[in-house]
């Protein structure tokens, strides 16, 4: 239920809806992109071991971005797996604990909303700091899977960042693009620092996808886009329109 498997990668939904994406390095190892919340680090356990995961491998966890819901679990899974965490230059500061959270920003109706309940912020923001290993910006190439491009897609938070996978064509794009609804959408504004960013962000990522053969679409929240031309098209239309 939790899990889908997409051929060369795995995809947990995280009880807080936030994605999680595992792929074998081939070599005994395993990449995450993101890791859900904080009780989330159970079903990727139970993933590993599915997997055949006999912890002599090398686990790289690489996120994209700080929020509870992506990254509440990384702690854990540095402890547990001495993972390797990757993060934007800009994120980490907010991840090791150095920054506050600026989880809520009282725009629109879920942002007003929840921000007018008490220590919301808190509830919704990093739970344990977790050091980062390795910081990245815009245009590094991972050297994980064959090489991940990074893309900076600011907006929803300020180090937001999605990958390119150009070995099994995968973009991973964090919540710059989200399919919650399975409709691809923006993140929700009241979680989003600056959504004029985010537009643009999302814009930018349908644009380098026409140029470029994208087979799995693999948002922040919802399901895997499977060949997404079509949709990513639709998308970049309705955002031109924004
Ligand atoms: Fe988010």
């Amino acid at each position: 239920m939790f899990v889908s498997d997409c051929g060369s990668f795995k995809k947990i939904t995280g009880l807080a809806t936030g994605n999680i994406y595992i792929v074998s390095s081939g070599d005994g190892g395993f990449v995450l992109v993101d890791c859900g919340g904080p009780p989330d680090f159970l079903l990727i356990e139970s993933s590993l071991r599915s997997l055949d995961f006999n912890r002599t491998g090398e686990i790289h966890l690489v996120l994209t971005h700080f929020h509870f819901d992506h990254a509440g679990s990384a702690a854990r899974i540095r402890r547990l797996y001495k993972a390797k965490i990757w993060a934007h230059e800009q994120e980490a500061p907010v991840l090791e604990g150095r920054e506050e959270v600026p989880t809520l920003y009282n725009k629109g109706v879920i942002g007003r909303t929840l921000s007018a309940v008490p220590f919301i912020s808190h509830i919704t923001g990093m739970p344990e700091p977790v050091n980062v290993d390795f910081t990245f910006s815009d245009g590094d190439v991972l050297p994980l899977l064959g090489g991940l491009e990074v893309m900076h897609t600011p907006g929803h938070t300020p180090g937001s960042s999605s990958f390119f996978w150009g070995k099994e064509k995968v973009l991973f794009t964090g919540d710059a693009i989200i399919n919650t609804f399975r409709f691809l959408t923006l993140p929700t504004e009241g979680f989003s620092c600056d959504f004029t960013l985010a537009r643009d962000s999302a814009l930018r990522l349908t644009e380098m996808a026409s140029r470029k053969e994208i087979r799995y679409l693999c948002t922040g929240h919802g399901p895997v886009v499977i060949e997404p031309s079509r949709q990513l098209n639709r998308f970049r239309q309705r955002l031109l329109m924004f």
